[in-house]
């Protein structure tokens, strides 16, 4: 390992020194510039305005592209219902498939694809876009530094987030093929030149562990488009398609249509499917192993079922899955023992709305507070700390859609908290062992031995994220995905790469959207980035409108109160704003009576609610937590017993009135 990242640092240098070959697709040539023009970098201090989302902005009831981009047969009016579809369709009851599943995500800024459909972008000379991996290797390379206040749950639930709202579509949504262009010793398939999905990641000349290594590429498969199910023209651009549904509806864990939903139901108590096994309970046991988790050894072990094909990806994700899952068990439970006469569907669809009332409140209240700022927050009414009844801000206009920018580039960002050594912790915060995270991708099993789920629970809580910076964690960026080989993937060429399948906006075109300054040269740039930076840039880019929205955003100073530069702060606001309003069945919004909660019932779920409490109550035997559970423990942030935090009061959903009625009918 030791000797692998110093093999790794040296490639760094060395790219360094190799500065000026020729090549533009393997390294960098920095075009020659004097100092001084980056002075305006050493005075770098204002922080920027990111100006505050004006009320029309982010309706689309009048664009015409976005009313024809409608993918799936919906229906053509829909019914008013009191519980949310599991694919997201009759949410927007004029425009049933706004943030449906299997609908192609929108976008703030015009895509960049070279023929203005589908081809890869280039640079404004026509030319090939630099490598990905030259790039990963040039500006976001592995230095750990650690968070000081916030652990590695803020990470983690972060990912929650992404899988409940996004997932870029495979090639299995069209057909049963997988494709592969690039195979797991990193050599080109015969596929890699002749299958429209294949773009894999070409290994440059100055990544010098791949090389020695003998790998050419590393695998990347294009995103389904609209193009491919025949949705949009030939002519017209191609959008790509999202398996998943765009609200913050918990379909990672229910799913994400009626069928899927109904495959994880046990059918009474109005509970999900579990197993109990090796003293826990587990989600479903998956049909065929060694095909759902890549990196299973044996047919038999543990590889889960859930409402996300990802739950197996990593073992944290994988716990934070687990205890989604219980505590709808625990609330069902609940709802059942206090209402006798409830039927399982009641109950299910009752303790659905009211775990995803929980967990929405913790998004917004508790977590992106971390990420964007209270302050930004308020201003542009994601939240409403001082509430004390329903926010009726829901708007039919606005379409709750993916945007490319949010999850190809800003969110994608936040892949940098990621720590490539996760430790176990017993109750008493003591470390007992020590995982690497690509031994255990894929590989879900380490949750059931030696007390692995309480122990990767409680390191979730206890350990420190990585910061927020433009350092990634070598486990990701040389070895996800590495399978039982020497070398894996590389998740920021990826993401790169990714952006330019979805033919995401170049850098400034998003700051131009959003209200920030153009810079017109490199020099410019230098008011959000340090001067290493742009001098990094300069060296990749010809000119700076060839700048990708990943990479310079990436790079952006953070605005002071949040984890993001201003471009990125500027579109997650965006995001999280559609997402909320976009939502009629989000849970401060009271104008239905048939879809609200109950004042009482809303006050319990906002005082109640926290991270803190769900690892409390699903844990096996987890009896403490600090308070704040995305933040480190310290004096501030003492561990406290689980008695003494607050709860959501689940008997606030006794049905007096129907029990009443069942007990006179029965006296009739
Ligand atoms: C150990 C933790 C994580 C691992 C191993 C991981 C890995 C991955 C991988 C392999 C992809 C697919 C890349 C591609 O083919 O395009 C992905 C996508 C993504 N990740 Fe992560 N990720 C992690 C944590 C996070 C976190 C913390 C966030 C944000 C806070 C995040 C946000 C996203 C988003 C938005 C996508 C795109 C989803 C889609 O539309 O398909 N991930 N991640």
């Amino acid at each position: 390992m030791f000797w692998c990242s110093l093999c790794f640092t040296l490639s760094i240098l060395a790219h360094h020194v190799h500065l000026e070959t020729s090549s533009n697709l393997t390294s960098f040539k920095i075009h020659s510039e004097p100092l001084r023009e980056y002075s305006k970098c050493n005075k770098f201090t204002k922080s920027p305005t990111i100006p505050t989302i004006t009320p029309r902005e982010l309706e689309t009831k009048d664009d015409p592209k976005t009313k024809k981009l409608s993918c799936i047969s919906t229906p053509t009016t829909c019914k008013k219902e009191p519980y949310r579809s599991f694919d997201g369709t009759c949410n927007n009851l004029e425009n049933p498939s706004w943030g449906a599943a299997k609908e192609p995500f929108a976008e703030l800024v015009n895509n960049s694809y070279a023929d203005g459909v589908h081809q890869f972008p280039e640079t404004s000379e026509k030319e090939q876009l630099p490598n990905p991996r030259a790039i990963s290797l040039l500006v976001f390379p592995p230095k750990n530094i650690i968070d000081f206040k916030w652990n590695l749950n803020t990470m983690q639930w972060g990912q929650i987030i992404a899988h409940d709202m996004s997932f870029s579509g495979r090639t299995t949504l069209i057909n049963n093929n997988p494709v592969t262009c690039c195979d797991i010793k990193g050599h080109l398939t015969s596929d890699s030149a002749k299958n429209p999905f294949c773009a894999p990641i070409i290994i440059p000349v100055n990544d010098v562990v791949n090389k020695a290594n003998g790998r050419e590429c590393m695998e990347f498969v294009r995103t389904v488009s609209t193009k491919d199910i025949d949705c949009t023209s030939s002519k017209s651009p191609s959008f790509p398609i999202s398996e998943v549904t765009a609200y913050l509806d918990l379909s990672l864990t229910y799913g994400n249509s009626r069928k899927q939903a109904d495959s994880l139901r046990e059918g009474r108590g109005g509970r999900l499917k579990v197993i109990k096994r090796n003293g826990g309970t587990w989600p479903p046991q998956a049909a065929n192993v060694l095909q759902t988790c890549s990196g299973a050894t044996t047919a038999d072990e543990p590889c889960y079922v859930a409402g996300d094909a990802r739950v197996n990806q990593n073992p944290q994700l994988t716990v934070l899955q687990v205890i989604l899952l219980k505590e709808h068990n625990r609330i069902a439970d609940t709802l059942s023992d206090i209402n006798k006469h409830w039927d399982d569907e009641t109950i299910y669809q009752i303790a659905r709305r009211i775990l995803i009332g929980i967990t929405q409140h913790i998004h917004y209240y508790e977590f992106l507070t971390i990420f964007l700022g209270e302050d930004n927050m308020v201003r542009n009414k994601l939240i409403y700390p001082n509430a004390k009844g329903y926010v009726n801000d829901y708007n039919k206009n606005v379409n709750a859609a993916i945007l490319k920018e949010f999850s190809t580039a800003a969110y994608r960002y936040f892949h940098t908290l990621i720590r490539g050594q996760l430790r176990l912790f017993t109750e008493y915060r003591f470390p007992y062992q020590s995982i690497r995270l690509s031994d255990w991708i894929n590989k879900p099993s380490i949750l059931e031995k030696n007390n692995g789920y309480d122990g990767l629970a409680i390191g979730l809580s206890f350990e420190p994220q990585d910061k927020s910076d433009q350092y990634f964690d070598l486990e990701i960026t040389q070895y996800l995905l590495k399978g039982n080989q020497t070398l894996g993937k590389d998740l920021r060429a990826i993401d790169i790469q990714r952006a330019r399948d979805h033919g995401v906006a170049n850098y400034i075109n998003l700051r131009s959207y959003c209200g920030l300054s153009i810079p017109k040269n490199f020099n410019d740039l230098c008011d959000y980035m340090s001067i290493k930076n742009v001098k990094a840039l300069k060296s990749i880019y010809k000119r700076v409108e060839d700048i990708e929205l990943s990479v310079g955003g990436s790079l952006e100073k953070h605005v002071p109160g949040t984890l993001v530069g201003p471009t990125f702060l500027c579109i997650l606001i965006r995001q999280f704003y559609i997402t909320r309003v976009g939502d009629r069945y989000f849970y401060e919004n009271g104008e239905d009576k048939e879809i609200a909660f109950t004042l009482e019932q809303l006050e319990t779920i906002r005082k109640g609610s926290s991270i803190a409490r769900l690892f409390c109550d699903n844990g096996i035997n987890i009896k403490s937590m600090q308070r704040k559970a995305f933040e480190l423990v310290s004096p501030w942030n003492p561990v406290v017993s689980c008695d003494q935090l607050p709860f959501v009061d689940l008997t606030l959903w006794k049905d007096t009135k129907e029990e009443e009625n069942s007990k006179c009918k029965d006296n009739v």
